[in-house]
């Protein structure tokens, strides 16, 4: 494909990309794009069509808009990924609870929904936690539960006596894996959240809305809204802050050294 067209491609999948799921590649992220756009030609054996071509081969049916988002969305997660600001979210914001439910939105495949599980029993909280993603193929192996030995090494030692060795594989217990549900949701759409109203005291959305410009960012957060209870509390990345535009859904407030927001 010529540079030229290859640069038309790359704008096309771009707002694509933004339309579907509310991810934004500015310019600095387009390297990231272009590497996944090779990834995505070749798997389709499209290396050769036109850029409008290749748009209107994904957008064609529901299942290769899926294919499209699951090959442009960012799964990167770990077991534990930030445990301080989890360990002030239960022993802190959450003292005293004994029961919680819990969703993590953009859970990607399942360590994050799987470490608040296990939080959870070790404190004695029952309850549930969903897990959810817009991107189905990671919901997959969430659900599998198995992991590679240098994915459960992030687990901490405490812990580890919730992975079970079942025929060679490590996979997660299954009272834990009988905590947690997934669900493919869409954070843009409002649908994707109409079963969902009202029900959890925690939402948490963590390394998702940094891919979010503000006008999907509004949609995104107005639809984390309505998921929590009054009084329910949404936890982002650490690393991320809700600027002033936001306060009119969510109320900061600082527990340690860590941000959360109770919904108004
Ligand atoms: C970088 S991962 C973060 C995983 C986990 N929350 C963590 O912090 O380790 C971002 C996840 O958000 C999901 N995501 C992106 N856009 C989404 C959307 N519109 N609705 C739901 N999930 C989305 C991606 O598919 C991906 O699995």
């Amino acid at each position: 494909m010529k540079t030229e067209e290859r640069s038309r491609l790359i704008e096309l999948l771009r707002k694509l990309i933004y339309e579907l799921t509310g991810n934004y590649y500015p310019d600095e992220r387009m390297k990231i794009l272009e590497y996944k756009l090779e990834r995505l030609l070749k798997e389709t054996g499209l290396e050769s069509s036109s850029p409008e071509e290749i748009i209107s081969f994904f957008m064609r049916t529901p299942e290769r808009r899926k294919q499209l988002i699951n090959l442009m969305t960012v799964p990167e997660t770990r077991f534990f990924r930030e445990r301080e600001q989890l360990e002030v979210l239960f022993d802190v914001v959450l003292k005293g609870r004994s029961f919680l439910d819990m969703g993590s939105v953009g859970c990607s495949t399942g360590q994050e929904p799987y470490t608040l599980a296990m939080m959870m029993k070790r404190r004695n909280i029952s309850g549930k936690v969903v897990g959810m993603d817009v991107n189905e193929e990671v919901l997959e192996k969430a659900r599998r539960g198995v992991y590679k030995a240098s994915e459960i090494k992030d687990i901490p030692e405490e812990y580890r006596e919730f992975v079970a060795v079942e025929n060679g594989l490590l996979e997660i217990r299954k009272d834990i894996k009988r905590m947690v549900e997934f669900r493919s949701v869409n954070l843009i759409e409002p649908e994707s959240f109409a079963s969902l109203k009202g029900r959890f005291d925690v939402v948490l959305c963590r390394n998702v809305l940094i891919y979010f410009d503000t006008k999907s960012k509004e949609i995104a957060l107005s639809n984390l809204r309505s998921s929590l209870r009054k009084g329910g509390i949404l936890v982002l990345s650490s690393t991320e802050i809700l600027g002033k535009e936001f306060y009119h859904l969510f109320e900061p407030f600082k527990e340690d050294r860590f941000f959360f927001y109770r919904r108004t």
